[in-house]
């Protein structure tokens, strides 16, 4: 491409800010099997008429996302949930599992693993006969997903195996010249993507933890199994990427500590610390004196703070030009589930 052909380019994408023009102008777009990064609660949305598979190929093509992959639907109520999945497939106990599911706990950071109908292609679900469906608590993205055909396939707004985005301006860096619009409606307030739980299989299991804690969902429906990542390989082969070891990472390499492991470490040449919390972070002051760069996720040990910046932090110390980041574990409770499956995936050792 010669200059001004990329400039053209490059103008092509639009960013706009969210209001009832932009979001009907953004529905049109993605009628018309477009692209559009959007807000959700958990982090931006790359979006996709669900039911059309030239549209979902960009995403993956964008993303540079492999075809193994399946992607969440988003729906905007849970009766739309019926116009793409399948629910006659389902047995009874698996149906009030999922109406108790969607009653309590859509619209929210929730994506259910359910039969799809055939009016999803099958390269939104990388072949898989299920798909990921999530009601998001974001309203703007509900009204979004209502404007335009009824379902939105969205990935995270990231290049594939990138830090996920919770700003516009993330999207805009990594990926804005290859989408059609960008609709900037602030700051992801949770930080983390939703949990996806598969409810179909007889054991239920949790395939990727995120911003509901899984407490939340066993006071509901009992015990749910964890995220084997052995398991997940064989029941899905490489259909959930989200559980690959090597996910969701900063450019710059990334280690991951307990407490008592990171207030002892010699930092090697221009490392920078990452603590949980401020506790840890005065304890290892005391030890190294000389200390160089931290930051904190949360200086109280909020675990919903603490999620809420965790890929807002990471994005900034990226461009920090460090040499290595060194994290500290949050507990492993609620919230600190999905941030210490984050840092595991980010980890580079
Ligand atoms: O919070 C979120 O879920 C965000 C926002 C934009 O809604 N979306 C998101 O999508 O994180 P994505 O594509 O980055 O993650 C999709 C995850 C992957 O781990 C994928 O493997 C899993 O969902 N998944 C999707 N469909 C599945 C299926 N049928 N069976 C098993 N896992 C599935
Ligand atoms: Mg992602």
């Amino acid at each position: 491409m010669d200059r001004i052909e990329i400039q053209l380019y490059l103008m092509s994408m639009e960013y706009l800010l969210v209001s009832p023009e932009s979001l009907k102008r953004a529905a049109e777009v993605l009628r018309s099997g477009g692209l559009v990064a959007f807000p959700t609660e958990t982090v931006y949305g790359l979006g996709a008429d669900a039911y059309n598979s030239e549209a979902l190929a960009k995403v993956f093509e964008v993303k540079g996302r492999p075809r193994f992959d399946p992607l969440i639907i988003h729906i905007a109520s849970i009766k739309a949930l019926g116009d793409a999945a399948d629910l006659s497939l389902l047995n009874e106990e698996t149906r009030q599992k999922l109406f108790l599911l969607a009653e309590k706990l859509w619209p929210g950071p929730l994506s259910l693993v359910l039969p799809k109908n055939e009016r999803i292609p099958n390269l939104a679900t990388a072949g898989l006969s299920t798909a990921a469906f999530r009601l998001p608590a974001n309203e703007l993205a509900r009204e979004l997903i209502s404007l335009s055909n009824g379902a939105v396939a969205a990935p995270s707004a990231n290049p594939f195996g990138a830090l996920s985005p919770t700003r516009a301006e993330h999207v805009r860096d990594k990926l804005g010249e290859k989408i059609d619009i960008i609709l900037d409606g602030g700051p992801a307030h949770i930080g983390v993507e939703s949990t996806v739980l598969d409810i179909t299989s007889k054991n239920i299991r949790i395939l990727r933890p995120g911003g509901t804690p899984k407490e939340t969902i066993e006071k509901l429906i009992g015990a749910v199994g964890d995220n084997d990542f052995q398991a997940g390989e064989m029941a899905f082969g490489l259909a959930s990427p989200g559980m690959l070891k090597s996910h969701y990472a900063p450019q710059t390499p990334l280690s991951a500590f307990s407490k008592k492991e990171i207030i002892r470490l010699p930092c090697e040449k221009n490392c920078t610390y990452l603590f949980f919390d401020g506790l840890s972070r005065d304890k290892w002051l005391e030890m190294s004196p000389n200390a160089s760069s931290f930051s904190v996720l949360s200086e109280t040990g909020s675990l919903i703070e603490a999620a809420a910046r965790l890929f807002d932090v990471l994005h900034e110390l990226e461009k920090g030009g460090f040499s290595r980041i060194y994290a500290q574990f949050a507990p492993q409770e609620g919230l600190g589930a999905a941030i210490n499956d984050r840092l595991r995936r980010a980890s580079s050792e």
